[in-house]
Parts: C-alpha cells; sequence; structure tokens
C-alpha cells in the first residue's frame, strides 16, 4: 500500500514536470508517452486527439472551416462580453449607449465592428462547412449524429444573429425584425402565442429587448458552448474527420496516424490567426451601420430583412405565408434532419461528390436551380402577381397550393431524368437535391438583397 503511494505520488510529480517543461514546439522530441501525459495535463490541449489521420490533414479537405467556425463563436463571446459593458438593454438608452460605445469609448467602435462582421462571416463559413461536410459524404454513419448537432448549432447561430440584430434599436434594427417576428405569426396553432411572447403584438418594445437580450447574452452562447463541446467529442469518438478517397477505393479502417502536434495545431493555430487579422482589417476599414433611432411610426421603404433572412422574405413575396413560413422550413427542415438516415445502397464517406459523375450532376442541378428558380420569380412578379385574372383566385389557392405542387412536380421531374438518363444513385439523387435547395436558397436571398426596390419592387442594381 505505502509502495504504491509512493509511486502515485513520484508519478504525479514527472507529470508536473513533464507538463512544464515541455513547449509545443520540441513536443515532437518527446517519447510518445510524455507526449500523451503532456495533452493529458494540458487543459487546452485536452480536448484534442492525441493522433490525427495522416490523410485528413491537406487544408483541401476541410478547408479549416469548422475551425473558422469555432474562433469566431469564440470572438464573438470576447466581444460581446466586452459590449455587455456599456450596453443598456432598454428602448430609451439602447441607441445612445451603442452611439457612446463608437463615439467615446476607446476601440469601442473596432470591437462592435468585430462582433459585427464575425456574425455575417460565421453565417457564411458555417454554410460552406455544411457543404463540405456533405459533399464529402461526412454525415454517413458513424457521423450521422453530428450532423444533428450541426444543424443544431446553425439553427443557434441564426437564432444569436437575430436576436442580436435588434439591440442597437436603430431604424434598420427595428423594422428588420418587425419583419421576422411578424412571419412567425403564420406558424399554425402557436404562431400568435410565440409572437404574443415576444411582445410584437405592440410593437418591438421594452419586453421584446429584454428578451432578445437575454436570449443572446445568455441563453444562446451557452448553448452555443455546450454544444460545440458535443460536437467536437463526437468527432473524437468517430475516429477523427473522413478520409477522402476515390470512388473505387475502399474505406480505410487502418489510416496511418501522426501526433496531433505539431501536425495539426500549428495549421488550426495559422486558420484562426489568419481569420482573425483578416477580420482586424474588415473591421477597420468598413464600419457596422448604425442608422436613425428606431421610429416605430415610421417605416423605411423597403423594410427589408437581415441579408440571412432574405431568401424567406423573398419567398414570402411568391407564396402564401402559411406555407412559406411554416411547410416550407418544415419541410426544408426534415430533408435535412433525414439526410444521414435514408437508406442509402453504400456509404460514400470520403468521397467528394458522392461519385466520379458527382461533380457534373451537381454543377447540372445547379444551373437548372438558377435558371428555373429566376424565370418563376420573373413570371411570378412580372406577369402573375400583375395579371387581373389571378385576382379571382384564392390566395392561399394561387400562391400556397399552386406553387407547392409546381414545385414537388419540378422535382419529382428532376429525378426522373436523373434516374433515367444518369442511371442515378440515391445518394446522387440525394445529392443534387440538396445542391439544388441551398443555390434556390442563394437565388431568392440575391435577389432580395439587390434586385428589389421601393415596395419590394423588381429593380435593376446599380442603375
Ligand atoms: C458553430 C457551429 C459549428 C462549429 C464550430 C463546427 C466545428 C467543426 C469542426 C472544427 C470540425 C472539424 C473539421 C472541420 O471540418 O473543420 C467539424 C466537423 C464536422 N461538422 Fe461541424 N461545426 C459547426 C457546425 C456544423 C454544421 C452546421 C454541420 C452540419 C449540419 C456540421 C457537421 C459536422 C460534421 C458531420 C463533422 C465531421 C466531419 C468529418 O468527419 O469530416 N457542423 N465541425
Amino acid at each position: 500500500m505505502a509502495k504504491s503511494k509512493t509511486s502515485n505520488k513520484s508519478g504525479s510529480n514527472r507529470h508536473k514536470e513533464i507538463g512544464r517543461s515541455i513547449s509545443p514546439f520540441s513536443f515532437h522530441l518527446r517519447s510518445e508517452a510524455e507526449q500523451k501525459r503532456f495533452l493529458r495535463t494540458n487543459l487546452l490541449l485536452h480536448f484534442r486527439p492525441f493522433l490525427v489521420k495522416e490523410k485528413t490533414l491537406p487544408f483541401t479537405l476541410s478547408w479549416g472551416l469548422g475551425g473558422m467556425a469555432a474562433t469566431m463563436v469564440l470572438l464573438q463571446i470576447a466581444t460581446g462580453i466586452l459590449l455587455k459593458f456599456v450596453f443598456v438593454p432598454t428602448p430609451i438608452e439602447a441607441y445612445g449607449s451603442v452611439q457612446a460605445l463608437i463615439s467615446q469609448v476607446p476601440f469601442g467602435r473596432l470591437v462592435r465592428n468585430i462582433h459585427h462582421w464575425s456574425a455575417n462571416f460565421l453565417v457564411v463559413v458555417l454554410t460552406l462547412h455544411m457543404l463540405r461536410v456533405f459533399l464529402t459524404g461526412a454525415f454517413h454513419p458513424p457521423r450521422q449524429f453530428n450532423w444533428i448537432i450541426g444543424l443544431a448549432l446553425f439553427t443557434l447561430v441564426m437564432a444569436a444573429n437575430l436576436s442580436g440584430y435588434l439591440l442597437p434599436y436603430d431604424q434598420l434594427a427595428y423594422w428588420a425584425v418587425t419583419v421576422i417576428t411578424s412571419m412567425v405569426g403564420y406558424f399554425p396553432g402557436v404562431g400568435g402565442l410565440i409572437q404574443q411572447a415576444l411582445g410584437n403584438g405592440d410593437g418591438l418594445g421594452p419586453q421584446t429587448l429584454s428578451f432578445f437580450f437575454s436570449m443572446h447574452t445568455a441563453l444562446i452562447p451557452c448553448l452555443l458552448v455546450v454544444l460545440m463541446g458535443f460536437h467536437f467529442w463526437r468527432i473524437r469518438k468517430a475516429g477523427g474527420l473522413v478520409v477522402p478517397r476515390k470512388p473505387e477505393e475502399p474505406i480505410d479502417v487502418t489510416p496511418s496516424r501522426v501526433p496531433m502536434i505539431p501536425n495539426l495545431l500549428v495549421k488550426e493555430i495559422a486558420t484562426a490567426l489568419g481569420l482573425t487579422a483578416t477580420l482586424m482589417l474588415v473591421s477597420i476599414y468598413f464600419n457596422a451601420e448604425l442608422a436613425a433611432p428606431a421610429n416605430p411610426g415610421l417605416s423605411p421603404n423597403p423594410v427589408r430583412a437581415p441579408w440571412y433572412f432574405a431568401g424567406l422574405q423573398e419567398l414570402l413575396l411568391h407564396i402564401h405565408p402559411v406555407v412559406a413560413v411554416s411547410v416550407a422550413p418544415l419541410m426544408a427542415g426534415f430533408f435535412l434532419i433525414s439526410i444521414p438516415y435514408l437508406p442509402y445502397p453504400h456509404s460514400t464517406e470520403g468521397i467528394w461528390f458522392a461519385s466520379a459523375r458527382g461533380g457534373i450532376q451537381s454543377a447540372t442541378s445547379t444551373i437548372a436551380a438558377i435558371t428555373v428558380s429566376s424565370i418563376l420569380i420573373m413570371i411570378d412578379s412580372l406577369i402573375i402577381k400583375t395579371a387581373s385574372w389571378s385576382a379571382g383566385i384564392s390566395p392561399f389557392i394561387r400562391d400556397g397550393i399552386l406553387p407547392l405542387l409546381l414545385v414537388i412536380i419540378l422535382v419529382l421531374v428532376w429525378v426522373w431524368v436523373m434516374r433515367k438518363r444518369w442511371r442515378a444513385t440515391k445518394n446522387e439523387i440525394t445529392q443534387a437535391l440538396f445542391i439544388m435547395s441551398i443555390t434556390v436558397l442563394v437565388v431568392l436571398t440575391v435577389v432580395c438583397v439587390f434586385f428589389r426596390g421601393a415596395s419590394m419592387k423588381l429593380i435593376w442594381p446599380f442603375i
């Protein structure tokens, strides 16, 4: 007993000694046992794997997108804490406190700009991360549940963006969030209740601001951190990232592994520093907007949702609100959740675009989606909405049921074409549908942001 105590003690002393004496630069010169011990005793590195698969190291697999997202979430939390020292979450004082922040507080404008640009970049980076994960088949078992955690993370980031958008309480924020919260009212059954909880019945007042503030600064960041931890743990549980392979190559079950330090850590640090430097530069040269103080009696024309919700706003111009706000997002959500659980004939894990011909199919699907959605937007805006014959038809049939049927028919035709002409597999068809959905969302967003003028009429931009 005494002997084991002594050996434990000397073991733990050795532990501390090694923890102190190894630097990340001399790490690879140490024995494997010493390296492992060092990782275990270092708080931050404790979360990282000791060995990583060699073939997952090239930047062209992950493009560093997940790491960039994590960096930006941390930046958001750090800058958010600083902003919280100055911001006052009441309708009367919020605007003034932001003005004071950017004009009187040293580096206040820079901190606000970093928070603003990082939030916007995060949406783009996350969309690209999701695309990369999807296009390398990284949603197949054993990573299927991590895809779902990823979706929850994405939803949280969108909620963080929306709840933060209102806080400066300027005209831009007030009316953009009014557009979004009025959309919520169209959720069948619960829409009215949610609106009441948000206090939208009497405009966006103290109740809404305080609710958004609490969500933005407490609940959402906590959930994000916990879920991110879960996300990273699941990556380790799955044995690391997917190994890229050619379609004819089998999955390598014993890939060669190398120590995480310095092979991966150096790349991660370089990516995080490069991203932070870019965000700093953007934040030095481009200021986050602050319009006139919110005026509930005077809406700007047009009232535009923030760009990441502009696709939904554009959809609302064409499709009945019940379909645009509840049926379409529910269908999209169901599709996204079901992606990893569909019965595929084989796993495409690690194969870019699922097969050798997947790239061509995806490009063709993208072009088809851009063409068809642009034509439909123009037909609806310029012909159907302005034609007198369409005025007699019930709006729910004209703008709800008929467009939904049209979309279902178009999707079925595309699936049929893929099956008959390309002999496409289930993996390839799911891939085409996923890519087409994202493309249509991008087209809707671009049209709403650049091609809509006063009263949301179609315009030519830059004229
Ligand atoms: C705040 C949000 C997120 C953060 C911080 C994050 C972070 C990461 C990181 C660091 C990785 C490892 C390597 C890389 O791809 O860069 C990763 C992998 C992964 N992520 Fe995310 N992610 C987020 C959101 C998402 C979303 C929205 C999805 C999909 C819906 C997703 C699904 C996955 C999957 C399945 C993997 C494993 C990929 C593989 O094994 O190759 N993540 N994530």
